[in-house]
C-alpha cells in the first residue's frame, strides 16, 4: 500500500476510514477485511505522525489519544448546559405555568413532569450513531471531557441503535450511582478508613472524577438521559424520553414520567413520586416540569442560566427536630471506631430514627456537634439518616463537647490513628467487639453466608458462649440452640442445614470471610486466582503478594501478617479440621490455545466487555496479565484511547491486537 504524502490524500484517507468505520460499527456490514482496514489506519497514523498540525479533528485515530494520563481536557458543548430554576410550593408552579401561558399567549399548556434525578449532569455526544464524547456540564459552557470514564458505564451504548440515527445527537442526562451500590461503596470506605461519601450524588462526582477508569469501572455508576441538546427532530419533550429509548439509550421507566395539562394534574404525579421515593432504587431531589412542546421552549428564551419553559419542584427533605442524647462508639469488624449520635426517637420519612453515624471526630468538630445539642435530623434523597446541623438557638448550658476516647469502649486498648487517615482503629485483635463485629461478617452475605445466622443471632451465641471463634460456628448442635430462646425445631434445622451447607465455599469468598484488613472482593479473587489454595495462600510472603496484580503495600502487609498470627494460624487448621472446604476450580486449560501461558498487557477501552472481564477471559485460557509493557509482553489488548502503553509497545515490537481480533483469537 501507497505512503500518502499530501494532505488532500490524507483527509481523503479520514473520509475512507471513517465511511468504513460506520459499515463497521453502525451497519454491521464491513466490506474491508480487518486486515485491509489496520493497513489504512497504519498509513493515517503515519501521517498523522509526521504532520501532527494537520490531524483532523474527524480523524479516526482520536480513539488512541490519551486525554485523560493529564487530567481531563476541557471540551466546549454545543450548546449550553443550563441550570434550573426551583420552586417548592403549589403557588410557584401555578405561577410559572401562569407566566408560560401569558408569555406565549395561550390558554391550555401541557408539560411532561419527570423525576429530578439526584445526580451529575452529563452530555454525551454520537456522531453517526456512535458515542465520541462525554462532558461534565463544567460551566455550563465548558465541560470536562469524561469519555473513557462515562464508557465503564455498561448500560451506556457505544452505537445507537434503530433507524433513522441523526448525523449528530447531543444527550443530556444524569450519572448516578444507585443507592445499594452507594451503601456498599461506603462500606468498604469505612473499613479502610477513607472519609465517607454523604450522598450518592457526592460519590457519582467523584467517581466520575477519578483518573483510571478502570477504578471507575468498578464503582458501578448507572445513567439516564432525559434530553437532547437540539430539538428540531423532536416535538415532544415527553417524546424525546421514548425515542432516545428506540436509539437504545437509558431512559426512566414510563411510570415516572408524564404528560400533564392542569397544576391538579402535575401536583398529584409529583405527590405519587413523591410518596414512592423513598422506594425508588436512587435518590431524586424533586421533580422536573417541562413545556412538553419543544418549540416553545426557544420561544420562551431563559433567564439567566435558566430556560424559562422548565422548572425544578423539589421536594423538601424531611427534617425533623431531635436531640443528642449521647454519643457512642460503633466498632468495625477491622477495628474502626465510629462515633454514633443516640437521639431522643423522631418520624421522619416513613420511619423512626433514634441513631445517627457521625462519621468520624473531624466531622463532630466541623459542625460543633455536642451532647445535649438540638439538631435538625434528616432523611430524603440520601439514604442514611444524618445529623445536619446544630440549632444553635437552643444550645443550653448542659450541652457539653464531645470527644474522641483515647481507649477503645469495649476493651480499653489505646485506640490509633494512622497517618493520612482519618479513621481512629483500636488495634486489640482480641478486643470482644471486634470479635464479635468479625464473626457476624464471617456469617453473613459478603463472607460465607450462612443463612438464618444474622446479626442478632450471632450476639446471642456469642453472649451465651456458644461462639467464640469462627470454628465453633460448625459445632453448634441442637442442644445449645434448644437453650437459646426463639429457637423452635424448625429454625434449628434451618440453622444447622445452612450452617452444613456453607462447609463447601468457594476460596475467595472463604478469604474474604476472613476479615482480613484491606481485602476487599477484587483482592480476595486476585489471591484465590494466584494461591488456588488456602494453606498456599497462607505461606505467602509480602514479597510475594506485592507480584500480585493489584495488591498494593497495606493489603500485602495486613494479609503476611495475618497467617503469620499464630492464633489466626490455629484459627485455620480448625476451620479445615471441622470440615470447611474452600475451593477452587480452574477452569480446564486449552495448552494448545494461543493465549496459554503467554504475557498480556491491557489498553484503552473496550467496547464489548471491560478490561476487567478481558482479563477474566485471558486468565482463564492460561494467559497472564501484566500492569506494564516490556520485552517479555506477547500480546498488548488495544481498546480505543489506548494509553502509553500502547507507544511503548509499538517501540518494542509488542503484538498489538484490537479488540476485534483479539475476541476471534480468543474464540479460536
Ligand atoms: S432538564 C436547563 N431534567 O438537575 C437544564 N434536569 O438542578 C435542563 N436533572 O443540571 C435540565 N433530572 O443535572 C433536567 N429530568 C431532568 C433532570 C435534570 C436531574 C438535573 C440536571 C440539572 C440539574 C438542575
Amino acid at each position: 500500500m501507497k505512503k500518502i504524502s499530501s494532505k488532500k490524500d490524507y483527509l481523503d484517507l479520514v473520509k475512507t476510514l471513517c465511511y468504513h468505520d460506520e459499515l463497521y460499527y453502525t451497519k454491521a456490514q464491513p466490506t474491508l477485511s480487518d486486515y485491509e482496514y489496520d493497513q489504512l489506519f497504519q498509513l493515517l497514523q503515519e501521517y498523522e505522525k509526521a504532520h501532527p498540525e494537520d490531524i483532523h479533528v474527524h480523524s479516526p485515530s482520536h480513539r488512541i489519544s490519551d486525554p485523560l494520563t493529564k487530567g481531563f481536557a476541557k471540551k466546549p458543548h454545543q450548546t449550553p448546559m443550563l441550570s434550573l430554576a426551583n420552586t417548592y410550593s403549589e403557588k410557584e408552579i401555578q405561577d410559572f405555568i401562569d407566566r408560560i401561558k401569558k408569555r406565549l399567549n395561550k390558554t391550555k399548556i401541557t408539560f411532561s413532569v419527570e423525576l429530578k434525578m439526584d445526580g451529575v449532569a452529563v452530555s454525551v455526544l454520537y456522531e453517526k450513531g456512535k458515542l465520541v464524547q462525554a462532558l461534565t456540564r463544567g460551566n455550563g459552557q465548558i465541560g470536562d471531557e469524561i469519555t473513557n470514564n462515562m464508557k465503564t458505564i455498561r448500560s451506556l451504548p457505544l452505537t445507537l441503535k434503530g433507524e433513522n440515527i441523526p448525523d449528530q445527537l447531543e444527550v443530556r442526562g444524569e450519572v448516578y450511582l444507585p443507592n445499594t451500590t452507594f451503601l456498599q461503596l461506603n462500606q468498604e470506605r469505612e473499613e479502610n478508613g477513607q472519609p465517607l461519601w454523604a450522598n450518592p450524588r457526592n460519590a457519582a462526582a467523584g467517581s466520575l472524577k477519578l483518573l483510571d477508569p478502570g477504578e471507575v469501572s468498578r464503582r458501578k455508576l448507572s445513567v439516564v438521559f432525559y434530553g437532547v441538546s437540539t430539538v428540531e427532530r423532536f416535538t415532544s419533550q415527553y417524546e424525546v424520553h421514548l425515542a432516545l429509548k428506540r436509539l437504545g439509550l437509558p431512559v426512566a421507566k414510563e411510570e415516572h414520567f408524564a404528560k400533564c395539562s392542569s397544576l391538579e394534574e402535575i401536583l398529584t404525579f409529583s405527590h405519587h413520586i413523591e410518596k414512592i421515593r423513598e422506594k425508588l432504587p436512587f435518590a431524586i431531589d424533586g421533580v422536573v416540569i417541562k413545556v412538553d412542546q419543544l418549540a416553545y421552549h426557544d420561544r420562551l428564551g431563559f433567564t439567566g442560566k435558566c430556560p424559562r419553559s422548565c422548572v425544578a419542584y423539589k421536594f423538601a427533605p424531611d427534617r425533623v427536630e431531635s436531640q443528642i442524647e449521647s454519643i457512642t462508639l460503633q466498632l468495625g469488624r477491622t477495628g474502626v471506631v465510629t462515633p454514633v449520635a443516640e437521639l431522643t426517637p423522631v418520624h421522619v420519612s416513613g420511619s423512626t430514627i433514634s441513631r445517627a453515624t457521625l462519621h468520624n471526630q473531624e466531622e463532630i468538630a466541623r459542625k460543633d456537634i455536642r451532647i445535649g445539642d438540638f439538631v435538625w435530623v434528616e432523611k430524603g434523597g440520601d439514604v442514611i439518616p444524618k445529623v445536619v446541623e446544630v440549632i444553635v438557638e437552643k444550645r443550653g448550658q448542659g450541652s457539653t463537647k464531645w470527644r474522641m476516647p483515647t481507649k477503645c469502649p469495649f476493651c480499653s486498648t489505646p485506640l490509633l490513628q494512622e497517618e493520612g487517615e482519618v479513621a481512629v482503629r483500636c488495634t486489640n485483635p482480641d478486643c470482644p467487639e471486634m470479635q464479635l463485629q468479625r464473626l457476624i461478617f464471617y456469617a453473613g452475605k459478603q463472607g460465607m453466608d450462612i443463612g438464618f445466622l444474622g446479626q442478632k443471632v450471632m450476639e446471642k451465641l456469642v453472649t451465651a458462649g456458644v461462639v467464640r471463634s469462627f470454628s465453633d460456628i460448625y459445632t453448634i448442635d441442637e442442644k445449645d440452640l434448644k437453650n437459646l430462646e426463639q429457637f423452635k425445631e424448625k429454625s434449628i434445622a434451618n440453622l444447622l442445614g445452612s450452617i452444613e451447607r456453607s462447609k463447601n465455599v468457594s476460596l475467595h469468598r472463604f478469604i474474604l470471610a476472613l476479615g482480613i484488613k484491606y481485602v476487599g472482593k477484587e483482592t480476595a479473587l486476585a489471591l484465590e486466582e494466584k494461591a488456588g489454595c488456602i494453606k498456599t495462600l497462607a505461606t505467602f510472603s509480602e514479597e510475594d503478594l506485592l507480584q500480585i496484580d493489584g495488591i498494593g503495600e497495606k493489603a500485602a502487609q495486613s494479609i503476611a501478617a495475618f497467617f503469620q498470627d499464630p492464633k489466626l494460624q490455629k484459627e485455620l487448621h480448625d476451620l479445615l479440621a471441622v470440615g470447611v472446604l474452600p475451593r477452587y476450580e480452574k477452569k480446564m486449560v486449552d495448552k494448545d490455545h494461543l493465549f496459554y501461558g503467554k504475557t498480556f498487557v491491557l489498553t484503552g477501552t473496550l467496547s464489548s466487555l471491560t478490561r476487567n472481564d478481558a482479563a477474566d477471559r485471558i486468565k482463564e485460557k492460561g494467559g497472564v496479565i501484566k500492569n506494564s509493557v516490556s520485552k517479555k509482553t506477547d500480546y498488548l489488548i488495544a481498546g480505543k484511547e489506548p494509553g502509553s502503553k500502547y507507544d511503548k509497545a509499538v517501540s518494542l515490537d509488542v503484538e498489538i491486537l484490537d479488540e476485534k481480533s483479539f475476541l476471534e483469537a480468543l474464540g479460536s
